[in-house]
């Protein structure tokens, strides 16, 4: 068995991970970073709007309140003031390391003025992650995997890896998870084929706390085979229409096509279902093709030209909004073992992300995180690999439709509880490290999260946010959060 040791290892090269590793090696730490596929990797690339930095001072206070409001009672004030004091620092760097933000910042959903900062039109996150990975000294493993985690005793030590080159043990003084999402669990996605949720899947089996995986954001626009059009397309004058060719927001929100996310994505999908389809129109946002360069060659890949026709557009799976349960630095409470970026639930987001805070998360969770876990290191003798989780990968079609009809932007019991008896049938099973594959891996961690994903949304008997269920529409008068740890799945004020 090959066998490596460093400081920090980083499961994940998105966003949070790479401005993480930034962090570790300027520290002067051992960093190593695994990519499951080749880089640019994860989702980050695939963010289109931009980050959400607060425009000055002043705005501070009203991207705060924008947040809060849009996250309906769930998030966390004083985590959310303190990323926002914080994201000035951040930009002012990026900046000075080249990066080709746009002047002019731009509006989404939710937010009450222009703040999303975003580079090379549609191109966000990849300029972004393409700008970070330029700086990067720290190697990247692309093509490896994380099996499982490294523990002795409570403490985690590092992974048990698999790469093209066979197995690999990477001991390490800390973990650092920026696997991203788990859109994937769903039929229709915004998200790429590698979120599997896996460094949820893995925190869950070493003993951290999965938090309010229910809220789960849909966007509200993606075409029909899941590609995302940018909420920011809105921001510059993009309108919705029903099949009729009826505007349909006013009806639905004074803020009408700005509304926060989850307002908009319900409306989509209700207006879909009475009306026989919605669409997007964006011609009427000035040089689109300058603007939006991804969103008009993805339309273009599917034979639709936005230039000459509205777009056919429906929800798709886009945000976990919960994960894995950090304090305002990234610390999951297991020894060892630090998430940041979409794995993680930091309190930021609520029950309803507001547009682009999250790479303004990933930037300062990752730094904050690297940090923390460099200032708790430790290297203790002889760690053990957990086992491996695995399913037979053939049976996730059918967890992914029930995914789609029982827990969607509509939830109702009777569809979540028909979810969870075929979740709970599914033959996860768990083996020795090195008899896993990929694929297996995989899905073993899909089924697993949706099991934990509809006992939440089951018990959540209430509409918040995200997490609409049409037998209980409204909200709860007391906010509360969902916290599984084991076995124990349960209600935290
Ligand atoms: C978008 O461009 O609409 C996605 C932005 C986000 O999810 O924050």
């Amino acid at each position: 068995m090959r066998t490596l040791t460093v400081d920090l290892l980083i499961l994940g090269a998105g966003v949070a991970g790479v401005y993480a590793a930034l962090a570790a090696e300027g520290e002067g730490a051992r960093v190593l970073l695994l990519s499951k596929d080749p880089l640019p990797s994860g989702a980050t690339p695939w963010a289109q709007g931009g980050v959400a930095f607060p425009r000055d001072v002043a705005d501070l206070e009203a991207h705060l309140q924008d947040t809060l409001r849009a996250g309906r009672g769930l998030v966390e004030e004083g985590v959310a003031r303190s990323i926002l004091e914080e994201a000035p620092e951040h930009l002012e760097r990026l900046l000075a390391w080249g990066l080709p933000f746009h002047p002019e910042p731009t509006r989404e959903g939710g937010h009450s003025r222009a703040r999303v900062r975003h580079l090379g039109g549609d191109r966000s996150g990849l300029l972004l992650l393409r700008g970070l990975l330029a700086r990067l000294r720290s190697p990247v493993l692309e093509g490896h995997l994380a099996v499982s985690l490294l523990v002795a005793g409570d403490r985690v030590a590092g992974a048990y890896v698999l790469g093209p080159e066979g197995p690999l043990e990477v001991r390490a003084g800390a973990v650092l998870l920026a696997t991203g999402g788990l859109g994937r669990l769903f039929p229709v996605t915004t998200n790429p084929p590698g979120a599997t949720g896996d460094g949820m899947a893995l925190a869950y089996r070493a003993g951290a706390v999965l938090r309010d995986l229910e809220f789960v954001q849909f966007h509200p626009t993606a075409l029909p085979e899941g590609s995302l059009v940018s909420e920011a397309c809105r921001g510059e004058g993009a309108i919705l229409v029903n099949a009729l060719g009826e505007r349909f927001l006013p009806r639905y929100d004074p803020l009408a096509e700005l509304a926060p996310r989850d307002v908009v994505a319900r409306a989509v999908f209700l207006e879909g279902l009475r009306t026989g389809g919605v669409f997007l129109d964006l011609r009427p946002i000035p040089r689109l093709e300058e603007r939006f360069p991804t969103v008009v060659a993805q339309a273009r890949a599917l034979g639709l030209d936005p230039l000459k026709e509205p777009l056919p557009v429906a929800p798709a799976a886009h945000y976990a909004i919960g994960g894995v349960r950090t304090d305002p630095w990234g610390f999951t409470g297991v020894a060892g073992l630090y998430a940041a970026g979409e794995v993680a639930s930091t309190g930021l987001h609520g029950a309803n992300r507001l547009a682009s805070n999250s790479l303004l998360e990933g930037l300062v969770l990752g730094q904050r995180a690297a940090r923390a876990a460099l200032a708790s290191l430790a290297f203790p003798k002889a760690p053990e690999p957990l086992p491996a989780l695995t399913l037979d990968p053939a049976l996730l079609p059918g967890l992914r439709r029930r995914m789609g009809e029982g827990a969607g932007v509509l939830r109702r019991r009777e569809g979540l509880e028909a979810a969870l008896a075929f979740a709970e049938g599914l033959p996860l099973e768990e083996s020795p490290p090195d008899r896993a594959a990929r694929p297996h891996l995989e899905a073993g961690n899909l089924a697993l999260l949706a099991r934990l994903l509809l006992r939440m949304a089951l018990l959540r008997e209430e509409s918040r946010g995200a997490h609409h269920r049409e037998d209980c529409p409204g909200e709860a008068e007391e906010a509360y959060h969902l916290e599984a740890r084991g076995a124990t799945l349960c209600r935290v004020p």
